[in-house]
C-alpha cells in the first residue's frame, strides 16, 4: 500500500498549493490570506473537512485543458464553529482568480445542497474574477444554478457572504440573495458593471474602490451589511455573527448561560433629555437594557437614523430595531424602512425575538422621499412587522407620531406587549402642528394670535403628548419606569416563549418591493 499512499499524499499536497507558491505570494503581498487560510482562521481547530479537493475542470477550448489545478479554485467543505455545523466555500484566487467555471459551481452547489438537506448554515468567502471565460456559457449556467439554489434555501437555512477581493458581474447576486454580506476595505469590491464599462457608457470616471469598495457600499448602497478593517476581522466577525443565529428555521439559536442578578438599570432615568427636542443616542439605552457588551450592529453606516442589530437578554438572542434621534431624529425614509424591513424578516425566518426601541417623529416629508416612493418603501416595514411571527415587543421612549406609530411594531399590527415610558408622547402629530390645525379659527380671531396659539399648543400638549391616552385604550400594555425595563422584558419575553401563531393559508404573501 504504501506507494499507493504516496500518490494520495502526493495530490492532498498539490492540491493544498492551489494555483502554485508564486501566486500564493502574490495573494499575500496585496494582504489577502488564501481561501484554505480563511477556513483554517473560521472554523473550530482541526474541524475542517474538505469536499472535492482533487475535482478538476473539463473544459478544452483555447487549451485550457493542459493546465489543471486540483480543486479548481474553490474549497468546499464542512466544519464547525463553536461546536456547531457549518458548510463552507472559499473561492480560491490562485487559481484562475477564483473564475467561476462549471465544476467550481458544482462543488459549490454540493455544499448548498448539504447545507438543506441536513439543516446548517452556509458561509460563502468570495474572491473571484467572475465568469471564467474559457468556458462561456456553461460558466453562467453554473452561476445560475448557485442563484437558484440561494433562493430556495431563503428562510431555510442562514447563508452568509464575505466579500474578500472582487465579486462583479452577476457573480453579485449571489451574496446579494443571501442575508448578509460583509466587505474588507479595500481590498474586496463589487459591482454589476466596472469602471471602464462605466466610463464608456456614462462617461463616468470613478475607481473601483469608489465604484463598489466597502465604504461605498456601507454607506452609500446598503449593499454590506459589514465592514471590516482587514480579513481576520472579518473573519472574527463572521464567527460572533454566527453565534446569534439558528442552525435552520425549526431551531432557535443558541443560549449562553445567564444568571439573575439586579436587573434595576438607573441609568436608564436620565437617558431622556428634559427638552423632547433634544436629541439622545438609543445606543445608550440599548447597551443598558441588554446583556453586557452583547450588541452587534448590523448595517451600522447605512441609514444611521434606525439602529438594527443583534444582542442577548438574559442569554437568549433577540433582534433590535430602533429609531436613532441623533440621526435626523430619528424619522423613517425610504432607507432606514427598507433596512428595518429587511432585518425583521431575517429575525423572523429564524425564530429570533424582535425588540423595538421607538422614537419617531414620523415619516420624512419631501419631493425626494415621495418620488422615490416612500410609499411603497416606508410599507415595507409595515408588512415585514405585521406579517412577524416571532414574539415582539415594543417600548416607546419618547415620540410615536402618525403613521409612524402604527408602523413601528404598535399592537394593532400584532406586537405582543408593548411598553411606554413617562416621557412617551402617542398622538398624531406634534402639538404645534396640531394646534394650528385644529384651533386655526381661535388663532386667527385671537388678539395675541402667538400667545393663543402657544395656548392651544399646550393644550394639546397636556391631553396628547403622554402614553396614558393610549394606555386607556389598551395600546399601551403597561407604562413603566425606564429603571425597571429590563426586568420587564425579560419576563415578558420568557413569558413568550411558545408563542404559537399561525398566518393565513397562503402560497406567499407580496411584499410591496
Ligand atoms: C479566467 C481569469 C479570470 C476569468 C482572472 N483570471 N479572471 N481566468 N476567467 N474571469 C486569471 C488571469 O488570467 C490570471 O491568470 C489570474 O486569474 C489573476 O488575474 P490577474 O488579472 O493577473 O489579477 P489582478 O490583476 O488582481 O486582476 C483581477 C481581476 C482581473 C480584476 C479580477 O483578472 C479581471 O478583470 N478579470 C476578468 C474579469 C471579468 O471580466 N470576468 C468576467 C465577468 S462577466 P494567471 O495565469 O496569470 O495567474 C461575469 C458574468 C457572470 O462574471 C454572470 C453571472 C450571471
Amino acid at each position: 500500500m504504501e506507494p499507493k499512499f504516496k500518490i494520495l499524499e502526493e495530490k492532498i499536497s498539490e492540491a493544498q498549493l492551489g494555483g502554485g507558491k508564486k501566486r500564493i505570494e502574490a495573494q499575500h503581498k496585496k494582504g489577502k490570506l488564501t481561501a484554505r487560510e480563511r477556513i483554517h482562521f473560521l472554523v473550530d481547530e482541526n474541524s475542517f473537512e474538505e469536499i472535492g479537493m482533487l475535482v478538476t475542470h473539463r473544459a478544452t477550448d483555447f487549451g485550457i485543458d493542459k493546465e489543471k489545478y486540483l480543486g479548481d479554485g474553490v474549497v468546499t467543505g464542512f466544519g464547525r464553529i463553536d461546536g456547531r455545523l457549518v458548510y463552507v466555500f472559499a473561492q480560491d484566487f490562485t487559481v484562475f482568480g477564483g473564475s467561476l467555471s462549471e465544476t467550481h459551481a458544482k462543488k459549490i452547489c454540493r455544499i448548498m445542497d448539504l447545507a438543506m438537506q441536513n439543516g446548517a448554515p452556509v458561509i460563502g468567502m468570495n474572491d473571484s474574477g467572475g465568469a471564467r471565460i474559457q468556458e462561456g456559457v456553461v460558466s453562467l449556467g453554473g452561476y445560475a444554478d448557485i442563484f437558484y439554489r440561494n433562493t430556495l434555501a431563503s428562510g431555510v437555512i442562514p447563508q452568509i457572504s464575505a466579500i474578500m477581493g472582487p465579486c462583479a458581474g452577476g457573480a453579485v447576486y449571489s451574496p446579494a440573495i443571501t442575508y448578509f454580506i460583509m466587505m474588507v476595505e479595500n481590498s474586496s469590491y463589487m459591482f454589476v458593471t466596472g469602471p471602464n464599462v462605466v466610463k464608456t457608457v456614462t462617461h463616468e470616471e470613478v475607481t473601483s474602490e469608489e465604484l463598489g469598495g466597502a465604504m461605498t457600499h456601507a454607506t452609500k448602497s446598503g449593499v454590506t451589511h459589514f465592514t471590516c478593517v482587514n480579513e481576520i476581522d472579518c473573519i472574527n466577525r463572521l464567527r460572533s455573527l454566527f453565534s446569534y443565529i439558528p442552525q435552520n428555521c425549526e431551531e432557535e439559536a443558541p443560549r449562553l448561560d445567564y444568571e439573575a442578578t439586579n436587573e434595576k438599570r438607573e441609568k436608564l432615568n436620565s437617558i431622556i433629555p428634559e427638552n423632547p427636542n433634544q436629541p439622545y443616542d438609543i445606543r445608550e439605552v440599548i447597551a443598558e437594557v441588554i446583556d453586557k457588551d452583547s450588541f452587534l450592529e448590523v448595517h451600522k453606516d447605512f441609514a444611521e437614523n434606525i439602529v438594527v442589530g443583534f444582542a442577548r437578554l438574559a442569554g437568549r438572542s433577540i433582534g433590535i430595531v430602533a429609531n436613532q434621534p441623533i440621526h435626523l431624529a430619528g424619522v423613517l425614509d425610504i432607507h432606514s424602512s427598507t433596512k428595518a424591513a429587511r432585518f425583521v424578516r431575517f429575525c423572523d425566518c429564524f425564530n429570533i425575538p424582535l425588540l423595538v426601541f421607538e422614537d419617531v417623529p414620523g415619516f420624512l416629508p419631501g419631493t425626494d422621499q415621495e418620488w422615490n416612493a416612500i410609499i411603497t418603501n416606508g410599507a415595507k416595514l409595515l408588512f415585514a412587522f405585521s406579517e412577524a411571527t416571532v414574539p415582539r415587543i415594543t417600548v416607546i421612549t419618547r415620540k410615536a407620531y402618525g403613521g409612524a406609530y402604527d408602523v413601528m411594531n404598535s399592537k394593532h399590527i400584532g406586537a405582543d406587549m408593548n411598553y411606554a415610558w413617562p416621557s412617551a408622547e402617542i398622538a398624531v402629530m406634534g402639538a404645534k402642528g396640531a394646534a394650528e390645525i385644529i384651533f386655526k379659527k381661535e388663532i386667527s380671531e385671537a388678539k395675541d394670535s402667538e400667545a393663543a396659539w402657544k395656548e392651544k399648543e399646550n393644550e394639546y400638549n397636556q391631553l396628547f403628548a403622554n402614553p396614558y391616552k393610549a394606555a386607556e385604550h389598551g395600546y399601551i400594555d403597561e407604562v413603566i419606569r425606564p429603571d425597571e425595563t429590563r426586568t420587564k422584558l425579560i419576563a415578558a419575553f420568557r413569558m413568550l416563549e411558545n408563542k404559537a401563531v399561525k398566518l393565513p393559508r397562503k402560497k406567499h404573501g407580496n411584499i410591496p418591493l
